[in-house]
Parts: C-alpha cells; sequence; structure tokens
C-alpha cells in the first residue's frame, strides 16, 4: 500500500515564528528518501500553514507526487490551476475548524464540484474526493467522474470500543469495495497512527493512505525519516 505524507505541520511549526525553518521542502525531501509516494499539502483559504510560494518550491523539489488538498474556494482553486499538481483532493473547509472535520457532502455541491472536477481534468490532473464512507457519496464520485475517492477514517480513529469500531471498520470496507465496483481508485486518511492503521491496512482494495498529523509528531522522538519508514513497513 502506498503512503502519502502530510506535511501540513511542518508548515505549522514554522508560522509559529513566520520565518524559514523548518523547511516545508527539506521535510518533502526526507519524506521521499523514506519511501514516500507522494506528499500531501492543504492549502488552507485562510493559510495557516502552507503557503502558496511552498506549494511551488516543493513541486520543483521533489521527484514523487504532490497531492494538493483544497476546497473548490475560487482563490485555491486558482493557486491549483497555476500549480498544476499531480493530484488534487477536494476536501470540505470550516474556517474555525482544527482539522478537516468530515468528508465532502458531493450532493450539496454538486455543480461546483462538477466543474471544478471537469476543469482539472482536462489539465491532466488526477481528481480525488475526500467522502464518508457512504455509498451514495461513492456514487456520486462515480457521476462526477473523480479518478479517485478519499476515505475520511477519521471517525474510526476516534471510535470507542470494539463494537463501534468494527462497525466503523465494516462501513470502510464496503466503502472501498464498491468504490472499486465503480471503477474509482480508493484512498485512505485522518487520524491515522502507528496503531490504528493496522487494521486499515487489511482492507483490500485500498491503494494509499494519506498521514499527516501522527508522523509529524513521531518525529520529534524518532526523526521524520525513521518516522515514515516505520510508516512504510507497517503498509507493507
Ligand atoms: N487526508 C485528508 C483529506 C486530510 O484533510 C488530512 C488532514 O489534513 C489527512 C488526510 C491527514 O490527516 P492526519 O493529519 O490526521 O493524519
Amino acid at each position: 500500500m502506498k503512503l502519502g505524507v502530510n506535511i501540513d505541520h511542518v508548515a505549522t511549526l514554522r508560522q509559529a515564528r513566520g520565518g524559514f525553518e523548518p523547511d516545508v521542502v527539506r521535510a518533502a525531501k526526507t519524506c521521499e528518501r523514506a519511501g514516500a509516494n507522494s506528499i500531501v499539502m492543504h492549502l488552507r483559504e485562510d493559510r495557516r500553514h502552507v503557503q502558496d510560494r511552498d506549494l511551488f518550491r516543493v513541486k520543483n523539489g521533489i521527484a514523487i507526487r504532490l497531492n494538493m488538498e483544497m476546497s473548490i474556494a475560487p482563490s485555491v482553486v486558482k493557486v491549483a490551476k497555476e500549480l498544476r499538481p499531480h493530484q488534487v483532493t477536494f476536501v470540505p473547509e470550516k474556517r474555525r475548524e482544527r482539522t478537516t472535520e468530515s468528508g465532502l457532502d458531493l450532493v450539496s455541491h454538486e455543480p461546483r464540484l462538477h466543474r471544478a472536477v471537469s476543469e482539472f481534468k482536462e489539465r491532466r490532473v488526477v481528481v480525488s474526493l475526500f467522502i464518508d464512507a457512504d455509498l451514495r457519496q461513492v456514487e456520486k464520485a462515480m457521476e462526477l467522474e473523480a479518478d479517485a475517492v478519499e476515505f475520511h477514517t477519521g471517525t474510526y480513529a476516534n471510535a470507542k470500543g470494539r463494537q463501534e469500531i468494527s462497525k466503523e471498520l465494516q462501513r470502510l470496507r464496503r466503502g472501498v469495495l464498491f468504490a472499486r465496483e465503480l471503477g474509482l481508485t480508493a484512498h485512505a486518511g485522518h487520524g491515522l497512527d502507528t496503531h490504528n492503521v493496522r487494521e486499515i491496512v487489511r482492507i483490500k482494495g485500498l491503494e494509499e493512505l494519506n498521514i499527516g498529523y501522527s508522523l509529524i509528531v513521531r518525529s520529534l522522538w524518532v526523526g521524520l525519516e525513521n518516522a515514515v519508514k516505520e510508516m512504510k513497513a507497517l503498509l507493507k
């Protein structure tokens, strides 16, 4: 299974002092060296961590894929069109949230998403939609002609007790199976760490996991390269 490393929180740390350290390009290259298959960066409308120029610098500095996460806000879409990353992942975004809290509701955003998906596909950018493991959403992703879906694993990661955890796993398994049946590539991410990732790795049909926070936290104790290598080993 492939690993996308989200380096938003390297930028969070840099923004704490407003200078240049820690450098996001150095972080991205370190992840690449450790075996990451892609680098994930979320350009938020409020620019709380990643800045526009970080994306251009990282894209030019790495040989692996750059997956840009974003909302469908015009100011952010404009940057993505200029950048032309390998992949864009559309996510919902709320100003006051600490992190992405749920999957995108493809039904209520359909007209705008339809336009955005086709604009990026025309530019040969792979398009993924971040959704909850809900079969209606998977079906809508297919209708919108997305290339991939990324299943939100945050509810699974926060689930307490065996029953709740296995219910969430079952929902994810069903979602992945349905996505594959409809010809969509299946990714997953959010809230994953070295413990809870073990059950996710067992889900057949999942191609890539996108992991950020727990890797950056772990890197404080073992270094970023080792943290990514550890996670890569679990994904094998
Ligand atoms: N996938 C998506 C779509 C996300 O929005 C995020 C968080 O930015 C992640 C994966 C990574 O989540 P975490 O930082 O909790 O590992």
